[in-house]
């Protein structure tokens, strides 16, 4: 019997390009695990009206470790017109099913490492005044709360009649209060308490961890002063905590800005759902974006690793596949790192490294050229190239198994 069994949910488009790589990685560096394919995404809306089967949350909450690739989504309209036509009008509606395994599960806790790979191409780099260039080296980890906030689902067009009630009880609502409910759009922001503190805590918990100086709460609190506030209020707290590390409040707009500014200063970034989204692609941006960006969804039992990226329709037919398969390799580094397994993150990790410094192969997205067919004949990796240059740098085993989290 192997010792894990984690839950296989390739999904749609480029992630069923994507997962099988990881699964290659995964057993060269003698990780001990079965591992159970579960159905995910669009096919599965289509014929059955809902994207994330029972049978795959019965998996998960058994198994409690999933591997995801990605899914596809589409605008509602075009969402319902592609359901099979005796499911259409019977009152199906389409959710993402990420976001309900977030919710289903409380993975309330999303982790999103944004940290450079020397000899990265993509790294950022920024002009110095006095002339010439340097490369800051980004060491950023997004601590996302992933379950609340302004995706909660907690929305209507056409407000029922105890919503527009309800609202119509604040004085800012007025200048809405006249317009038809057709025509009205309400997208409700819900946070916590208990959830804006939790967040926090696992920013400072990691912050304490693996030795970052800061720990930055990015809203938006001067405006959105009940929700944002509350975050920041409960960053506070839990910041006395913390003697050693220090709590910046930033905004979410101007941390966009900063971002490019000073990429280095930051270390752990914690923020709401939407706004945790944006920062962490915006950060992911500064070291090789959507190809290198990993994250993992941390629940009390259960936590599914994922790359950020899509499903890439245009390049998920192409044959052979050409993606990078980075970030779905370092998403599961990171279910190594929560399992326990070290010193198989850190071969992993390395042999991830080593290739990007070496520089020889790089998937198209690396050589800054448009993806396509005809990406190979210019010289980029394929794929299951990029992975066989990974499986080429993997070290031995080593028997110790550190707590040390290496960052190369
Ligand atoms: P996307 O992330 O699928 O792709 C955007 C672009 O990023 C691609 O066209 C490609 O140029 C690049 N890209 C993405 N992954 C890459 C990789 N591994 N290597 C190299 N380049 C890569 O986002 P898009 O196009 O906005 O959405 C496509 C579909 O994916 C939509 O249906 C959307 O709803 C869904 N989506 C799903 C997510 C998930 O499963 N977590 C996240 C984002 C979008
Ligand atoms: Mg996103």
């Amino acid at each position: 019997m192997a010792k894990y069994t984690v839950v296989s949910m390739p999904g749609d488009g480029i992630g069923n390009q994507v997962l099988p790589e990881a699964l290659r990685v995964l057993n060269a560096v003698g990780f001990d695990a079965q591992y159970i394919h579960a159905d995910i995404g669009w096919e599965c809306w289509i014929n059955d009206g809902n994207a994330l089967p029972q049978r795959t949350i019965e998996l998960l909450a058994k198994h409690k470790l999933g591997l995801f690739g990605a899914i596809t989504s589409k605008p509602k309209k075009e969402a319902d017109g592609e359901l099979k036509p005796e499911l259409r009008g019977k009152g199906y509606s389409y959710f993402s099913p990420i976001v309900a395994m977030r919710q289903k599960f409380n993975l309330d806790t999303c982790i999103r490492p944004c940290i450079s790979f020397p000899g990265n191409p993509l790294n950022f780099i920024r002009k110095k005044v006095d002339g010439g260039y340097e490369e800051p080296y980004v060491n950023v980890v997004v601590f996302r709360q992933n379950t609340e906030g302004l995706y909660a689902g907690v929305e209507w067009t056409n407000p029922p009649d105890g919503m527009r009630a309800a609202l119509a009880t604040h004085p800012k609502f007025t200048p809405f209060a006249g317009t038809p409910g057709p025509d009205l759009a309400v997208s409700v922001r819900i946070i916590t308490r208990n959830a804006a503190h939790k967040i926090t805590k696992a920013g400072f918990e990691w912050a304490k961890k693996f030795g970052y100086k800061s720990v930055t709460i990015c809203e938006k609190p001067n405006v959105l002063r009940e929700t944002s506030g509350m975050m920041e209020e409960e960053a506070k707290k839990v910041a006395k905590e913390y003697p050693g590390i220090a709590l910046w409040s930033t905004n979410i707009d101007a941390q966009t800005m900063w971002l490019t500014k000073n990429p280095e200063d930051y270390g752990v970034v914690v923020a709401s759902n939407l706004f945790g989204d944006v920062i962490s692609d915006a950060f992911a941006g500064l070291v090789g974006g959507l190809g290198f960006a990993a994250s993992g969804n941390i629940g009390d039992e259960v936590a599914v690793f994922e790359p950020t990226h899509g499903s890439a329709p245009k390049y998920a037919e192409l044959n052979p596949p050409i993606v990078n398969p980075m970030a779905m390799l370092l998403s599961a580094v990171m279910m190594l790192e929560h399992v326990g397994e070290m010193d198989k993150a850190k071969r992993m990790r390395e042999a991830i490294a080593a290739v990007v410094k070496e520089g020889k192969v790089r998937t198209y997205d690396m050589m800054r050229i448009s993806g396509g067919a005809k990406s190979i004949s210019k010289g980029a990796a394929s794929t299951k190239q990029m992975t066989d240059a990974i499986l080429g740098k993997i070290e031995p085993a080593r028997d110790t198994n550190s707590a040390t989290r290496v960052v190369h």
